[in-house]
């Protein structure tokens, strides 16, 4: 994986599923993260070739519940997160997907209780051994690149400290969230403690933290001099803000990620989710548009609102 000048598609629940991925891809990201996934989550799957459409799925042991769906067009760019607590448990749940991924990632960013009671995500941030632990029997046992993304702790000295713990590991880049656990996603993202971290490193830092125009990637990269930019929302909201030819109006988009939500056969939830979220940051849910996206059960039911909504009018 080559880190430096790189656009990456950061990790989202619910939203960074293979069609969003490929979205992205297509309009200039160079790395794609799927969304995070539990490693005990993963310890019930097992891998299968779909050959009716063409994708690599995991899917749970005795059901037909697809927890990862990959294909060959992003295996040189898709990377795979997950939640651990566990360095035996992430090397074993590691090693169902690691050959149809660029990389693997661990989280340790995410705030919410789930993950912080189960030891996962933002816990890890005050467990530099056990960080190590992880790190290390990944980068041990595996072939494929392995990288980590963190949020900023108290102080810069702090953040420095542990990005350098975690840069002896072996890792090949560490994503900087530029906000601190208690942050809220409305505080502005603290980039000059990026800057911090990367001046004290080596390896590639990815920069993340409100993106949201496709001439916020220079500024980043000039406050923070980071190798990658790192954008959710304003992927999310509009996944075109990757393109250098700017940005395509959101329903243009909209529309495209449907298509594509069909033609990979997305969870319904997932589509329901992402489209949800584009409808509340451009319109209204209380429109007829996004009451019968509320309303739709299944991807055809997606489609007739996208044609009647998007398409006809
Ligand atoms: C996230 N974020 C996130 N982070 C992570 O490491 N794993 C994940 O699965 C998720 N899921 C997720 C879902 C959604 C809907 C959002 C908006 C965010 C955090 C995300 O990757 C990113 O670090 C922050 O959103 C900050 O970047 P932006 O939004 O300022 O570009």
């Amino acid at each position: 994986m080559e880190y430096r000048n790189k656009l990456v598609l950061a990790p989202m629940v619910r939203v960074g599923t293979l069609p969003f991925r490929l979205l992205a891809a297509e309009y200039g990201a160079d790395i794609t993260y799927g969304e995070e996934i539990i490693d005990h989550k993963l310890l019930k799957c097992e891998r299968r070739v779909n050959d009716v459409i063409g994708s690599i799925d995991v899917v749970e042991k005795g059901t037909e519940n697809v927890v990862f769906r990959t294909c060959h067009q992003e295996s040189s760019r898709v990377v795979f997160q997950m939640g651990t607590s566990n360095a035996v448990r992430a090397l074993t749940a590691a090693q169902i997907v690691c050959k149809d991924v660029a990389a693997v990632d661990i989280n340790m960013g995410c705030p919410k209780s789930f993950s912080v009671s189960g030891g996962m995500g933002a816990a890890l941030l005050t467990k530099p051994e056990l960080i190590r632990d992880i790190l290390t029997t990944l980068k041990r046992n595996l072939d494929t690149p392995i990288t980590c993304k963190i949020r900023l702790l108290q102080s810069s000295h702090d953040t420095v400290e542990l990005a350098r713990r975690i840069e002896k590991t072996g890792v090949s880049a560490v994503a900087i969230h530029a906000r601190k656990v208690a942050d809220r996603p409305r505080d502005p993202a603290k980039w000059s403690e990026i800057a911090d971290v990367v001046t004290a490193l080596s390896i590639p830092v990815i920069a993340n933290g409100d993106i949201f125009e496709h001439e916020d990637f220079e500024r980043i990269k000039a406050a923070t001099g980071a190798s990658a930019v790192m954008v959710a929302r304003g992927a999310l909201w509009n996944a075109s803000v990757f393109s250098p030819k700017g940005k395509r109006p959101w329903e243009v988009v909209k529309g495209e990620y449907v298509r594509k939500s069909i033609l990979w056969d997305n969870d319904i939830k997932s589509t329901k989710h992402t489209l949800k979220e584009m409808i509340v940051h451009h319109s209204s849910l209380e429109l007829p548009e996004g009451k019968a996206v509320i309303k739709s059960e299944t991807l055809a039911d997606i489609a007739y609102v996208m044609l009647i909504y998007t398409f006809l009018l």
